[in-house]
């Protein structure tokens, strides 16, 4: 199935699909799969939503894009709705989850030149992925990530994840630190989750430094854990810059920096922009993803079926000495295992249900958010069956 064609950037599976439906793919096969990956994370609101698909033709048939030249009513009115979710003041409305980084980024620098500081760092987590741009590659964990794209961004200072005491320990060393970027959970990272309080100690460590506190919500945002933000579970942890992307699209590129106090002003007009960002198109999309996700109560739902989800796979996979840990918090769930989880993979797409592995040994599990019971026990099954069968080779 290798198309000569394309650069060869992706590791494929020996799958194509060709239609979706609610939580199901079908191949070109006619194959039917259980969607345990959505897109990594993107598809919410599941495959083919009609409503979704009315919104995209109705604005297809209106007008799709027109450039930052004008005002964009539409525009206007997913950043009100957006600040309005997240408690922020204002967004920057941009395509994807590197470009919304990459404005934060750029916030950071900007917010420190305005406080005097001429070379601002930015602290960062190990294990942290921010996306696929030099800037976020830098800012991202060493390693596969980096390897052959020297010389990369300048300006990030790196400290373990889940230690509070080291990112104090940096903002005092580092007089010129301006902010800190972290994902409340590290997704490609292994479903790592803060620990309880880090967020909380985070914000007040910034605030002793008038540092910003900037948080990746591009997988962990749009109701997939539980809350429409993640670090909402925590409320005194209020970032001062987030981004959001993947889920709020529902698969059309649609992504968002969001800003509030000092940061909510920094940019101006000449200092960032983007050709596609906001289209009227976009915006649309995006404001019926929001529009569906609440009618359809999506935060208390994925909080509901993320809790059966672990709880199945906990009590089918009790005792199994090749699960190291079962993770999550909403639908971000993941399984680490002792060894390579690639022969579950294999085993549940045979089965029809597709999942994600990352880091080798990490199978992480994020399903569109409108799954019901039976098929969030069908995948838990599947995942758990797949497990014990690779370890029983053993
Ligand atoms: C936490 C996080 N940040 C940033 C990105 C990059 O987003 P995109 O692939 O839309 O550029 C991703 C993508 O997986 C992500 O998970």
């Amino acid at each position: 199935m290798t198309d000569t064609y394309l650069m060869d950037t992706y590791a494929r599976m020996p799958v194509a699909f060709e239609r979706g439906e609610g939580a199901w793919l079908f191949d070109e096969q006619g194959k039917r799969y259980l969607d345990a990956v959505a897109g990594i994370a993107v598809c919410s609101l599941g495959h083919a939503d009609p409503v979704l698909a009315e919104a995209i033709c109705d604005q297809a048939h209106t007008l799709i894009h027109t450039a930052n030249l004008g005002h964009i009513r539409l525009q206007e009115k997913l950043a009100r709705a957006l600040v309005e979710l997240a408690g922020m003041e204002r967004a920057f409305i941009t395509n994807t989850g590197a470009e919304a980084i990459e404005c934060a980024f750029k916030i950071a620098r900007k917010y420190g030149h305005g406080r005097g500081i001429a070379t601002p760092k930015i602290i960062v987590a190990e294990g942290a992925f921010h996306g696929r741009t030099l800037a976020a590659i830098s800012a991202s964990a060493p390693g596969k990530l980096q390897a052959g794209f020297t010389p990369l961004v300048e300006g990030f200072i790196r400290v373990p994840f889940n230690d509070a005491d080291a990112v104090s320990a940096a903002l005092d060393a580092h007089p010129d630190a301006v902010a800190v970027l972290l994902e409340p959970i590290q997704g490609e990272g292994g479903v790592k989750l803060a620990a309880e309080g880090y967020l909380t100690a985070l914000r007040a460590a910034c605030d002793r430094h008038d540092a910003l506190l900037m948080l990746d919500e591009i997988q962990t945002g749009m109701a997939r854990t539980g809350r429409w933000f993640c670090h909402q579970h925590e409320p005194a942890s209020k970032p001062d810059v987030m981004t959001v992307a993947k889920a709020l699209g529902n698969g059309i590129p649609v992504a968002a920096c969001l800003a509030r106090g000092a940061a909510a002003t920094v940019l101006v007009p000449g200092s960032h922009g983007t050709t596609f960002g906001g289209s009227p198109f976009a915006c649309r999309v995006a404001l019926t993803v929001i529009e569906r996700m609440r009618g359809l109560d999506l935060p208390a739902h994925a909080e509901r079926q993320g809790n059966r989800l672990r709880e199945r796979l906990q009590m089918r996979l009790e005792g199994c000495s090749r699960v190291l840990a079962i993770r999550g918090c909403g639908l971000m769930v993941g399984v680490e295992l002792v060894d390579s989880a690639m022969d579950v993979r294999a085993f549940a797409i045979d089965q029809g249900v597709l999942i994600n592995v990352t880091h080798d040994n990490v199978i992480r599990l994020v399903p569109p958010l409108i799954i019901d019971d039976e098929q969030t026990d069908r995948i838990a099954d599947v995942v758990a069956d797949g497990i014990l069968a690779g370890a029983a080779h053993e």
